[in-house]
């Protein structure tokens, strides 16, 4: 059994009630970091853990708040990101419904150390039963007296705003965020400069993943170092990670950070292994944006070396061999699924939610679902193929924000990978696995050489 920082009281029942947390240890890192360290202890301390955000990027979450502009004096604001809408992951939608107040203990220790009086939580819209959840904590928390006007008589006060969206992807792109926050429309900002410096309505802000806010009490209660301790190299801790497709018991799991892909797809502890008969034909190990992994290099880096699941090794080989964790979101799919309907199916998401600010995003993500949904009709022709890959370099890397990324990777490993499919889908339309599924042939023959 792996170790548990996040999820070890999940199953308990009624764990999202004040007092059942509280008997489970509740709220001992606020009573720690309030009244017997300083905010820059705190600080220091999550540092020293390594944690690196899990909404995507992993960026060093101590070294972000040591950016914050504590000196001019204006208002700080902590924005906590619950916008959770890329596909594939589901895993802070579980940590809000099962443990609303493990969410609320990390705004407020993080708070504390950013010296942050007023917290958001920008919910993805569609959750309302746990906006539910999440108001009723914040109550329950507030008439306990471990939110409001000077929590446990140490002077801190703090309150918590739940704050729902309205249903945009971009709207988790933390400046997009921002602005939808403030009011406006979710447009992502040209960055610099960076919310440390102007965020929240002009101020200094911190934006954090659920996730991430969620490890600063086990952070708090036993230290930096022991966390440090757990996982592997650069990727510290504990990570949560959606897993779905394919696979015999999808759900969200807590993982020490280099476990090895292979345990974690076909260990019984895990995801039980391929649903079916079918054997693993691609992996995409980190939510609907990072670049799509064929079996023989999920399970293997290009240097043979096993594949864990940590940031430094899903990255190994760059683009042309690797991934990367992202948000954590496991896809697994079998040998019957076809990867152009399933990349056809991304690059339809990403059009339908580019802001439409940059023009290399609004046209280039059309042009790709056009060329995507062509090819998958079987009208596509050999150089549709060329030119799909022709738009999504011109899209990479030349965007406001990394929606227009996300939106290229997909379809770039989807060639570089599998491109005799999509070469199939030109010369054999009649071969496309997933019409054919749709057709109804005998399950077992779907994967049998064409
Ligand atoms: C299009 C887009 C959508 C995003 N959606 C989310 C999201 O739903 N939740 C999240 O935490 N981060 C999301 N991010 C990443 C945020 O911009 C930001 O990096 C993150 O909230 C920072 O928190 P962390 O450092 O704790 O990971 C998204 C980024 C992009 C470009
Ligand atoms: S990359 Fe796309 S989503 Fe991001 S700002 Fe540009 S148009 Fe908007």
């Amino acid at each position: 059994m792996g170790k548990r920082l996040l999820l070890e009281h999940a199953h308990v029942e009624s764990i999202d009630r004040l007092d059942v947390y509280r008997r489970h240890g509740g709220y001992a890192a606020v009573e720690k970091a309030l009244k017997s360290m300083s905010p820059a202890e705190v600080v220091e301390e999550v540092k020293k853990s390594g944690l690196r955000g899990r909404g995507g990027a992993g960026f060093p979450t101590g070294l972000k708040w040591s950016f914050l502009d504590k000196k001019s004096g204006r208002p700080r604001y902590l924005v906590c990101n619950a916008d959770e809408s890329e596909p594939g992951t589901f895993k802070d939608r579980y940590l809000m419904e099962k443990l609303p107040h493990l969410l609320l203990e990390g705004i407020i220790v993080s708070s504390y150390a950013l010296e942050s009086h007023c917290a958001f939580i920008y919910v993805r819209g569609e959750f309302r039963w746990i906006i539910k959840i999440l108001e009723r904590a914040i109550e329950e928390a507030c008439a306990a007296g471990w939110l409001g006007k000077n929590i446990l008589g140490t002077g801190f006060d703090l309150d918590i705003i739940v704050h729902p969206g309205a249903g945009a992807y971009i709207c988790g792109e933390e400046t997009a965020l921002l602005e939808s926050l403030e009011g406006k429309r979710g447009l992502p900002r040209i960055k610099p400069p960076f919310p440390a410096v102007v965020g929240l309505y002009g101020m200094p802000t911190v934006v954090n993943n659920v996730e991430t806010l969620a490890a600063t009490p086990w952070i708090v209660l036993n230290g930096g170092d022991a966390y440090a301790s757990i996982g592997i190299g650069k990727s510290t801790g504990t990570k949560l990670i959606s897993a779905c497709g394919n696979i015999r018991k999808p759900g969200v799991y807590e993982i020490e950070l280099g476990l090895s892909l292979e345990e974690f797809l076909y260990s019984d502890e895990w995801c039980g292994g391929m649903e079916g008969a079918y054997g693993l034909k691609a992996v995409v190990p980190g939510g609907s944006s990072v670049p799509i992994l064929p079996a023989s290099l999920a399970l293997k880096t290009a240097s043979g070396q096993p594949r864990l699941l940590s940031y430094e090794s899903l990255a190994e080989g760059g683009f042309e061999s690797g991934s990367m964790l992202g948000s954590g979101g496991f896809i697994v799919y079998d040998e019957a699924q076809c990867i152009v309907r399933n990349t056809f199916n991304f690059a339809r998401f990403y059009h339908h939610e580019s802001c439409g600010q940059c023009s290399p995003c609004r046209e280039g993500t059309g042009w790709l679902e056009r060329i995507l949904h062509k090819l998958e009709e079987g009208h596509g022709t050999l150089a549709d193929i060329d030119l799909l890959w022709d738009v999504q370099k011109k899209i990479e890397g030349n965007t406001i924000c990394p929606l227009g990324d996300a939106a290229a990777w997909p379809v770039a490993s989807a060639i570089r990978h599998f491109r005799h499919e999509f070469e199939e889908h030109v010369h054999h339309p009649e071969r496309c696995l997933f019409r054919r599924r749709q057709a109804a042939v005998p399950v077992n023959a779907l994967a049998e050489p064409v």
